[in-house]
């Protein structure tokens, strides 16, 4: 590793556009609606359930070792994540109200707690799998895809069953719903439609012959109840998944989720399953830890799971074909090594006092970034942590956000990435840098 040393950037590459596109945000699927509602004049207005066929092998189910169907209904909520997105800071669990930013307004993620009227107590266990399963609730409709019911689709009616049973044990909270402001005419829940007819598949999980009990239950997890499709997978120019490249890696509120096929260069082709095991368990890896969006889906969904299912989730993810990511630019060689000698003096500046100048951290201060595998996927993930901060969830401490320019952060990002991260191509430029200041909110 290189203590305080500029590195030198080797080999010269073509020069590319500086400006780095910025793939679209997971929200941003609402910009799709309107076009494709235009585009598809035969959409069909009426919700038409597509019919789920009998599964020809035995449904999978998770938590069959608790004891009680609320049990085990708890633990598919924690697998599918369901609280976190459903509960306001400080709110009481499952009663709504956290704002889900977008780029057409704020989303408030409704009470799904067992109140008559404010709640979905009056739900019978149909109406509720219709709503986790094929995103249509019996009030309104329609519902947002915020909500990640293009994933819940594969779970299954045991599993369903046992989540319905589990929702409906907790104690009832009245909290209305909070009145969402998303711009006309993204306000209209009809318009969903025709993105659905286009995108949503509600086919259910298929297990695979091919390959053994532990990666189907790794594939049911994945795609189902753990959604990590929801980040991890590329998005068209409509919103919908670019099924060519299932978890090859996409932009989630301006971070990187990088590419979780083993691709040796792009993705986790250098992971082995045990690094995917304790990385989803919480424990530490020799590749960096989880921060921001994936931080949290580690704390409160993935660490909370069996040992026997991260295990099952890594044994799949290890037997992925590999997927190269899309590389995005690259400075031409000059302007690289004049950001990255920048970028060691603010590095030096603002970040060494925590991180240390070499990048290996201080315990309980400040992670180590030297050797991140999500540094070196992709400058995005050092730029928003230092133009937005880190909020230090489960016991660790923040970090603040810092008021640099955006050349300086960007600067900084070439030079962690090379020094620290192996990567012999900058790629971030201060347009990049005001794009993504420009989506926070
Ligand atoms: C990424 C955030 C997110 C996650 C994860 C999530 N939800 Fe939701 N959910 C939402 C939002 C936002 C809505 C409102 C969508 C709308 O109004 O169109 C919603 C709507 C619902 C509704 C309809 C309620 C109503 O009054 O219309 C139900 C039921 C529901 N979610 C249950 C669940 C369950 C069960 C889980 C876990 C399996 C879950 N949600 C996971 C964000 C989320
Ligand atoms: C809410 C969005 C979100 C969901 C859901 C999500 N991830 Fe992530 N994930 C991210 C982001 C963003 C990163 C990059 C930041 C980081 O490393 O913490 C990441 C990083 C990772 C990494 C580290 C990759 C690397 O190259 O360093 C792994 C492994 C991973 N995720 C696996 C998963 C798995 C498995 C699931 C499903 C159980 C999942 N993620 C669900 C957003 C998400
Ligand atoms: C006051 C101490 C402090 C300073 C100064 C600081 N950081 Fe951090 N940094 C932290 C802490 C604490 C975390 C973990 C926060 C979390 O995950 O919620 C962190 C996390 C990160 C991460 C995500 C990696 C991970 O595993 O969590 C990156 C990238 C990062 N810092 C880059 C920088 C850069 C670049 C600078 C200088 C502009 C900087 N930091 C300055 C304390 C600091």
């Amino acid at each position: 590793m290189t203590h305080g040393i500029v590195p030198k950037l080797p080999g010269s590459k073509e020069v590319m556009a500086s400006t780095i596109a910025q793939a679209s945000r997971r929200w941003r699927v609402f910009s799709a609606i309107l076009v494709v509602c235009v585009a598809s004049a035969t959409a069909v207005w009426v919700f038409s359930p597509v019919r789920r066929q009998a599964a020809a092998t035995p449904a999978p189910a998770l938590g069959v070792e608790l004891s009680n169907e609320i049990q085990r209904g708890a633990y598919v909520a924690r697998a599918a994540d369901c609280a976190p997105c459903h509960t306001a800071p400080d709110g009481k669990p499952f009663s709504g109200g956290r704002i889900l930013k977008t780029d057409f307004g704020d989303m408030a993620s409704p009470n799904i707690t067992p109140d008559t009227e404010t709640g979905i107590g009056g739900w019978t266990r149909n109406e509720f799998a219709t709503a986790v399963r094929e995103g249509v609730a019996p009030h309104l409709g329609f519902l947002y895809p915020t909500m990640s019911y293009t994933s819940y689709s594969k779970m299954s009616d045991s599993d369903i069953d046992a989540l319905y049973a589990y929702i409906m044990s907790q104690p009832p909270v009245r909290a209305p719903r909070t009145e969402m402001s998303l711009s006309f005419p993204f306000n209209l829940r009809m318009l969903l439609a025709g993105w659905r007819k286009l995108y949503f598949d509600n086919s259910e999980f298929k297990a695979d012959p091919a390959v053994s009990d532990v990666v189907n239950r790794g594939a049911y997890l994945v795609q189902g109840a753990a959604h990590c499709a929801e980040c991890h997978t590329p998005r068209d120019a409509l919103g919908g998944f670019d099924r060519s490249r299932p978890l090859a890696g996409a932009t989630i509120d301006g971070f990187w989720a990088p590419n979780l096929t083993t691709d040796p260069k792009t993705g986790l082709g250098g992971w082995s399953e045990d690094d995917i095991y304790a990385y989803l368990s919480g424990k530490d890896t020799p590749h960096g830890g989880p921060f921001g969006p994936m931080h949290e889906v580690v704390a409160e969904s993935t660490s909370h799971l069996t040992e026997g299912d991260n295990r099952a989730i890594a044994a799949y993810l290890h037997q992925l074909k590999p997927i190269e990511s899309v590389s995005t630019g690259v400075l031409d060689r000059s302007l690289a090594q004049a950001s990255v000698t920048r970028g060691y003096a603010a590095y030096k500046a603002n970040c060494a006092a925590c991180h240390r100048m070499g990048g290996d951290g201080v315990p309980g201060l400040a992670p180590p970034l030297a050797g991140h595998h999500a540094l070196s996927a992709s400058s995005q993930n050092v730029i928003m942590p230092v133009i937005a901060g880190l909020s230090g969830q489960t016991g660790r401490l923040s970090m603040p956000a810092f008021e640099l320019d955006d050349q300086t952060v960007a600067d900084i990002a070439n030079y962690v990435r090379s020094a620290m991260g192996g990567v012999t191509d900058a790629t971030a430029t201060a347009d990049q840098v005001a794009s993504a200041r420009a989506k926070l909110h």
